[in-house]
């Protein structure tokens, strides 16, 4: 069964993310689509939902902390509010565009981890280090782990290289499948891919070795594109 998650990243507002939320639900129960789905909106358009229950609500992002005095940042006691319990840490905009650091993300991972949330965790090598081969994709890629409890029971691993986000260049199954196997054998965890995914590729990249699910950006944001991707997927 595919797990099959959304990034919003800075798109839809309150009132989009209410009516998208609202038609995946019932597009879900409607057909009886049992795929793992994680919707993460913006900070500022998560509420009280109601949705089925395989489709969760995730916040892209929030700091280590209950509440404070952190500037701009949200913290528990915000994502509370609407009983969030699912987060991403460790996208590649937040560590290349936003300048999060290993440190910074393994404290969150761990802050999130103790809290007993469900914890996206994403990692991926830049297009540099891709062209200088797999094992030093690899060795990139591993050292993404550093300070991270890759046992945790409640997590899912996203392997997203960064020159595939956003830039409509898709890794091909080659690429995915020796970098997922080896992830794999490391650490047994559900592992997503993300990048460039979309209507057409999704079904094709989720039924290969290694790979349980996807996760998108610029391809689920139109409603009908994510239904159809969810429907593309149900059977594997
Ligand atoms: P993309 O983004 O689907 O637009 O490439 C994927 C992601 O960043 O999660």
């Amino acid at each position: 069964m595919a797990i099959i998650a959304s990034n919003f990243k800075t798109n839809h507002t309150r009132k989009s993310t209410a009516s998208f939320v609202k038609e995946v639900s019932e597009f879900l129960q409607s057909n009886n689509i049992s795929n793992e789905v994680i919707v993460f909106p913006t900070a500022t358009s998560l509420d009280e939902f109601e949705t089925v229950s395989n489709l969760t609500i995730g916040a892209q992002n929030a700091y280590a902390v209950d509440k404070g005095s952190f500037t701009g940042e949200i913290g528990t006691t915000q994502l509370d509010e609407f009983a969030i319990k699912t987060i991403l840490i460790g996208h590649s905009e937040r560590r290349h565009v936003l300048g999060e650091s290993q440190e910074e993300i393994a404290k969150k991972y761990d802050f999130y981890k103790n809290k007993g949330y469900k914890i996206v965790y994403c990692i991926g090598e830049p297009l540099e280090v891709k062209e200088s081969g797999l094992d030093k994709t690899l060795e990139y890629v591993y050292e993404q782990f550093e300070g991270i409890d890759t046992n945790y029971d409640n997590l899912i691993l996203a392997y997203e290289p960064v020159w595939a986000i956003g830039t409509g260049v898709t890794a091909t199954n080659e690429d995915i499948t020796s970098v997922h196997s080896a992830i794999k054998l490391r650490i047994p965890k559900p592992l997503l891919y993300g990048g460039s995914v979309k209507v057409a590729n999704v079904a094709e990249i989720c039924a290969l070795d290694g790979v349980d699910g996807a996760l998108i950006g610029t391809a689920s944001w139109i409603v009908e594109d994510f239904k159809q991707i969810i429907e593309n997927t149900k059977d594997l």
